[in-house]
C-alpha cells in the first residue's frame, strides 16, 4: 500500500466536481483503497506511508475516446478537407506501419505522449496492419495500461499498401481479440475504419464478430465532412442517412463508439441516443480539417453518450486542455456556454461512461482503478498567476483549461505507480 499526500479533485454523485485542499489517496494493488481529507484517511491507515506531493492537485487521468496511434507525425498536416488529407498525408503514412519494428517505436513515443498529457487510458485505432495493432497492445501491456485499440479494416478505396482483404481482415480481428481482449488492462475495438473504405461484406462480418465476442467495442467515424457524406450517399444509395449505413449492418450497439456524429439529423441523434451508442468528439481535428461544428444542444436533446477526443493526427493536439478549450468555443459558436466542469467531466468520468468503463476509470475514489495525475499550476507564470488567484473550483479549471499544458501534469500514476518523468520524444525512422 501507498498514499499520496495533496489536493484532489474528484466527481461527486451528482456529476459536479468537489476539491479537497489536503488529502490522501491510498492505493493497493493498483485500485484506489480510500481517498478522502487527509486527517480522515490517514486515520484510517496509519500504517501507510505517503509521498508528500503538497503543492499538487491530484486528478482523475484523462480518457481520450478517440485517437489514431499511426498519426503522431501526422499532425499539422493542411489540407482542404478530410478526404485529400487522407489521401495525401494519412494513407501514405499509415503504410509504414507494415513494418513491426516501426510500429513498437512509434506505439513507445505515442503512449509517451499520451502520458506526458496526463492520458491513462485511450480508445485508439492502429493501421489497418496487424503488426500494428500488436505493437500497440504489446507497448500498453508494458506499462500495465487501460487501453482499448483495434486494427483498421479497409478493404476498398484505399491505397494498395493500408487496404486489407475482406476475409484476412476479419480473420486477423478475430486473432486478435483471441489474443488481447481481456486479457491485463486491454480491450479490442472492431475497427471498420469509415463506410467508404469498407464492403458491405466487411461491415457485417465485424457486427458478427462484436456479437461473437462479448465486451468488445466497435470504432468508425461518421458525418465528418461534406465530401465523405455525398460519398457515402452514392455508394450507399438505399440507406436513409451516413449512421444509417452503419444501423443496416448491425453496427449501432453499446459500446460503439462513433467518432465526429457532425452532421447528423434528429432521426440519427435519436436513433444513436436509442441503441446506447456513443460519439467521440474531436473538436480540433473538426476545426483543424474545417469539417464542422458539433452540435452540443442537439445532442443534450438527444441525450446520447458522448466523450472528448484529441484525433491525433486530425487532431492538433494530444494535451485534453487543447481538446477542452476547443470544446468550449465550438460550444459557444452554437450557443451553448460549457462549464469547466461539464469539460472536464466529457474527458474523464463522461468519457468513462460513453466507453463503457465506469466504475473502473475516470473517478478518484475508493474501488476504481489507480490512474490518476498530478496537476501543478505554478508550471508557468501566467498559470500561476492565473490559477493563483482564482475565487472559484471553476476559475481554477478554467485556468488549466485555457493556459495548461503538458507541463502542468507533472506526474501520471498508473494503476498506482508514477510512471517515469518522460524525456521529450525524438523521431524515429
Ligand atoms: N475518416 C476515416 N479515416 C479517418 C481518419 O484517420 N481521421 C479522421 N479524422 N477521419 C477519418
Ligand atoms: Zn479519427
Amino acid at each position: 500500500m501507498q498514499g499520496y499526500r495533496a489536493a484532489l479533485l474528484r466527481f461527486l454523485p451528482d456529476d459536479t466536481m468537489e476539491r479537497i485542499d489536503d488529502a490522501l489517496v491510498v492505493v493497493d494493488q493498483g485500485r484506489i483503497a480510500d481517498a478522502g481529507a487527509f486527517d480522515a484517511v490517514a486515520a484510517r491507515f496509519p500504517q501507510v506511508g505517503w509521498h508528500d506531493w503538497r503543492g499538487r492537485v491530484l486528478a482523475p487521468g484523462f480518457i481520450d475516446v478517440h485517437v489514431h496511434f499511426p498519426q503522431l507525425d501526422v499532425i499539422g498536416s493542411p489540407a482542404e478537407g478530410l478526404l485529400p488529407w487522407l489521401e495525401n498525408y494519412t494513407f501514405p503514412h499509415e503504410a509504414r506501419f507494415a513494418d513491426p519494428a516501426y510500429a513498437s517505436a512509434m506505439a513507445e513515443l505515442f503512449l509517451d505522449e499520451l502520458l506526458r498529457n496526463g492520458v491513462t487510458t485511450a480508445m485508439v485505432y492502429c493501421s489497418s496492419h496487424a503488426a500494428s495493432a500488436e505493437a500497440f497492445f504489446e507497448a500498453a501491456q508494458k506499462r500495465s495500461l487501460r487501453m482499448v485499440a483495434g486494427k483498421c479494416l479497409m478493404d476498398r478505396n484505399s491505397p494498395e499498401p493500408v487496404r486489407d482483404d475482406t476475409r484476412r481482415g476479419l480473420a486477423q480481428s478475430q486473432f486478435l481479440i483471441e489474443r488481447w481482449h481481456g486479457r491485463d488492462r486491454l480491450g479490442y475495438a472492431i475497427t471498420p475504419r469509415f463506410a467508404p473504405s469498407c464492403s458491405d461484406e466487411q461491415m457485417r462480418g465485424a457486427a458478427e464478430l462484436a456479437d461473437a465476442f462479448a465486451g468488445t467495442w466497435v470504432q468508425t467515424h461518421v458525418a465528418e465532412n461534406r465530401d465523405e457524406i455525398a460519398w457515402v450517399a452514392q455508394l450507399f444509395p438505399d440507406a436513409r442517412s451516413y449512421l444509417d449505413v452503419y444501423d443496416r449492418l448491425g453496427l449501432l450497439r453499446e459500446r460503439s463508439m462513433f467518432a465526429h456524429c457532425i452532421h447528423l439529423d434528429a432521426a440519427d441523434r435519436a436513433r444513436l441516443s436509442a441503441s446506447g451508442a456513443s460519439a467521440a468528439v474531436c473538436p480540433t481535428s473538426n476545426l483543424f480539417l474545417g469539417s464542422g461544428l458539433f452540435d452540443f444542444k442537439a445532442a443534450a436533446q438527444a441525450g446520447f453518450q458522448w466523450g472528448l477526443a484529441s484525433d491525433v493526427g486530425g487532431g492538433t493536439s494530444f494535451s485534453p486542455f487543447r481538446t477542452m478549450l476547443a470544446a468550449y468555443e465550438v460550444a459557444r459558436l452554437g450557443g451553448v456556454t460549457l462549464s469547466p466542469q461539464a469539460l472536464w467531466y466529457r474527458h474523464t468520468l463522461g468519457a468513462a461512461r460513453a466507453m463503457g468503463l465506469d466504475g473502473l476509470v475516470g473517478n478518484l475514489s475508493a474501488g476504481y482503478e489507480a490512474d490518476f495525475i498530478a496537476l501543478d499550476a505554478r508550471v508557468t507564470p501566467l498559470l500561476a498567476r492565473r490559477a493563483g488567484g482564482a475565487w472559484s473550483l471553476d476559475e481554477w479549471l478554467f485556468a488549466m483549461i485555457v493556459l495548461g499544458d503538458d507541463r502542468a501534469i507533472v506526474d501520471s500514476v498508473v494503476a498506482g505507480t508514477p510512471m517515469p518523468r518522460l524525456a521529450p520524444p525524438s523521431r524515429t525512422g
